[in-house]
């Protein structure tokens, strides 16, 4: 029996990465592949949350509400919507920096004189600083993934994208970041020394991550 400890709680957990459209079977996408967000949802969902799950990869998780995004754009437009109700924002979603500047109505041809094709992108909004700009009492959440100046760059992050915690970690250490199961995580909070955690699940990491926000 776990104790429903988020009852009553409405909490938006972003998941997967976004995959910006070139024409209408192509797509930019990234590595990310959705695991974090949804160990995030799964355990909040456990503690008895109303948890909604905006993603851009399938998931078997039952007992929340989800919103199939793709694109940046079909992100941002969802957390308008859904964040005014919200109690907690976890943006673990790895958002594009970039999309095609246009997309193409119907599939793209070869051109069989051309070795050569170029896309030009444009960029994305900063999703988390702006969704974070409105809040009133949410609780926000964001990730930096960084394979180097971790803490350095997770802080200016902090800071910049009106966040109340960072979750940390460096991709590029064995057993953290894309696609494995485990996470080695650092949480950073205004005015609080930031703290490492041990390489564990991202279950784990997940059930750390809602006890510390259980204490705040
Ligand atoms: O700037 P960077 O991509 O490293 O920041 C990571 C954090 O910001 C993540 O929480 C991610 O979901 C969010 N983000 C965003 N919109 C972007 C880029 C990142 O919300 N365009």
């Amino acid at each position: 029996f776990i104790e429903p400890k988020l009852k009553g709680k409405k909490i938006i957990v972003t998941a997967g990465g976004t995959k910006e459209a070139i024409d209408p079977v192509r797509y930019i996408g990234n590595r990310s592949s959705g695991k974090m967000g949804i160990a995030m949802a799964q355990v909040a969902r456990d503690l008895g949350a109303d948890v909604t799950l905006i993603t851009s990869v399938k998931t078997e998780l039952s007992g929340v509400n989800k919103i199939e995004i793709q694109t940046a754009d079909e992100l941002m437009a969802a957390l308008r919507q859904e964040f005014p109700q919200a109690d907690v924002l976890v943006m673990a979603a790895a958002v594009a920096d970039f999309k095609p500047m246009t997309v193409a109505d119907q599939k793209i041809k070869k051109n069989p004189n051309e070795d050569i094709f170029t896309i030009k992108l444009t960029k994305n909004p900063d999703i988390l600083k702006t969704i974070a700009a409105t809040k009133t009492n949410q609780f926000v959440v964001g990730f930096a993934a960084e394979t180097q100046n971790l803490l350095d760059n997770a802080e200016k992050k902090l800071n910049s994208k009106n966040a109340d915690v960072i979750l940390a970690n460096n991709v590029a250490q064995a057993g953290a970041g894309f696609g494995v199961d485990t996470n080695k995580m650092t949480l950073l909070q205004k005015n609080h020394t930031p703290e490492t955690w041990p390489l564990m699940s991202k279950v784990d990491v997940a059930k750390k991550f809602w006890d510390f926000y259980l204490q705040q």
